[in-house]
């Protein structure tokens, strides 16, 4: 799979991507990704991304002329799958919405700063906005690094043991159930007998039950809503 990245902040993104299983992914050859900065697009000497707003108003607006010139580029080079806008007015990122993405095959991700983008931009290219959460970052890259992430490890061969994205929490709209290592007992606090039984059909439905209720505790909105 591959993803284009939009930004003025190249750099932000160079850490999040190069660690641990992205870096696994990458170096199998699964994923690649590719960072491009919309100042080579940039207008006059001072390679201008933006401007004050119609109407006026505090912040300033992504210009239509270097994101298009940049987008229109790459288009040329891929076609995509979706071309994303990241914007704490998309819609709100899900699982599910992650293993979706992950059966394509191209995805150009547009960083927004400042105010956002041009409206005209979001008319002409985009085809998802996507919210990772309802609060407000400084511009969309951690949230760029939040669907590479998301969606590359779900790729097939990313994850070293296959079943462990199916038991992650959200799969199935549960929270993961808790889960222990050695030692079996530590500081008077013992793993859950279950545990240590050896039966694995008991030890599946004890882990079933206990997602079903961290999950009423802590989320139940969860239960019952479609993906
Ligand atoms: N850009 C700024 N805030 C964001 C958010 N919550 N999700 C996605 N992109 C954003």
């Amino acid at each position: 799979m591959h993803f284009d990245i939009i930004t003025v902040l190249p750099d932000l993104l160079a850490s999040p991507l190069s660690h641990s299983i992205m870096q696994r992914a990458k170096d199998k050859g699964l994923l690649t990704v590719e960072v491009h900065d919309l100042r080579e697009f940039g207008l006059g000497k001072h390679r201008n991304v933006d401007d004050y707003q119609f109407g006026g108003g505090a912040g300033m607006v992504m210009r239509c002329e270097p994101l298009a010139d940049m987008i229109d580029k790459l288009s040329k080079e891929r076609t995509y799958d979706e071309i994303i806008y990241l914007t704490p007015d998309g819609e709100r990122y899900t699982q599910g919405r992650a293993n979706q993405l992950s059966l394509g095959e191209n995805l150009l991700l547009i960083c927004g700063h400042y105010k956002g983008i041009d409206q005209r931009l979001r008319d002409e290219y985009v085809t998802l906005e996507i919210s990772i959460g309802d609060y407000v970052l400084s511009g969309g890259e951690l949230a760029a690094a939040v669907l590479v992430d998301s969606i590359g490890r779900l790729l097939p061969g990313v994850l070293n043991d296959e079943t462990s994205a199916l038991t992650d929490s959200f799969q199935d709209n549960l929270l993961a159930p808790p889960v222990y290592t050695r030692p079996a007992e530590w500081r008077g606090r013992a793993v859950p007998p279950i545990l240590l039984s050896g039966h694995t059909a008991a030890i599946e439905e004890w882990r079933e039950e206990q997602a079903e209720q961290r999950t009423r505790d802590r989320r139940p909105d969860l239960f019952g809503e479609e993906d």
